[in-house]
């Protein structure tokens, strides 16, 4: 049977039980480098390659949402040509792989302080998330300056303003109306969390939106990370039972 072939099948199996929104802590492309004495913009190039990958295969399955932890709010305290690769990185990436998104319908993103990313990085941001507003197959979140602290922190912020201003009252605020104010507003909680590189931590990823998430760490390291890798953790999912705090 042909991998296509095989795909096809396992597609058929799964879809009833397929994420609708996978998140990913893409850990391990320093390691991977080193491993090879190799810098360790070498080993984030190498991880494009998987980032690549996921995206095509969410597609292909018909996954929903996929959020990808592409630079933390810590990331910034990394060496200045470690950052400055990574937004390089970024940049070819967004302006590589527009055309695809628009063929394949995946619509962009983004979580986090983007105000804080250099400007040209913001601008083709802006432009790929412009060019890709009306696409509904996949949503790609990019997770960029991004901290799960700092964006329950921005949406305390907005509602202690909205109580100020006499627009709503403290006991207005539900959990629904946080959900409301975060950088995911209206998109479902992850189904699915996957880390790679072995790490049993959540290091400030989507805090809030993680409560009934499953996870699944690795020890692979992000670059080292295959699609057939990435279907058996799927398939591990399906068999999963999940109560939601219920017995
Ligand atoms: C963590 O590995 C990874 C990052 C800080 C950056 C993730 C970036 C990419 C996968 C490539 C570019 C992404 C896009 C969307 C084009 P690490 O450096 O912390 O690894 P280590 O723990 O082995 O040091």
């Amino acid at each position: 049977m042909s991998s296509n072939d095989a795909s096809q099948q396992r597609r058929a199996e799964t879809d009833a039980r397929l994420p609708v929104h996978v998140a990913i802590i893409m850990d391990g492309n320093g390691r991977w480098a080193q491993k090879r004495l190799l810098s360790r913009i070498l080993g984030h190039e190498k991880g494009a390659e998987a980032v690549r990958m996921v995206v095509r295969t969410c597609r292909e399955l018909g996954i929903a949402y996929l959020t990808l932890y592409a630079f933390s709010t810590e990331n910034w305290q990394r060496s200045k040509a470690e950052v400055d690769g990574l937004m390089r990185l970024l940049r070819r990436f967004l302006k590589t792989e527009m055309p695809e998104m628009l063929q394949n319908n995946i619509r962009l993103h983004v979580i986090g302080r983007t105000e804080k990313l250099p400007l040209d990085v913001q601008q083709v941001l802006s432009q790929t998330i412009a060019a890709t507003q009306a696409n509904t197959a996949l949503q790609l979140n990019l997770a960029l300056s991004y901290g799960g602290r700092d964006e329950i922190t921005r949406a305390a912020r907005a509602l202690a303003a909205e109580v100020q201003a006499g627009i709503i009252a403290p006991e207005d605020i539900s959990e629904e109306r946080v959900a409301s104010r975060l950088d995911t507003r209206g998109i479902p909680d992850p189904d699915l969390l996957i880390r790679t590189g072995g790490d049993m931590r959540i290091s400030n990823f989507l805090l809030w939106q993680l409560a009934y998430t499953e996870f699944f760490v690795t020890s692979t390291l992000w670059p080292d990370f295959d699609r057939e890798q990435f279907l058996k953790i799927l398939d591990d999912f399906r068999t999963r039972e999940r109560r939601f705090g219920r017995v």
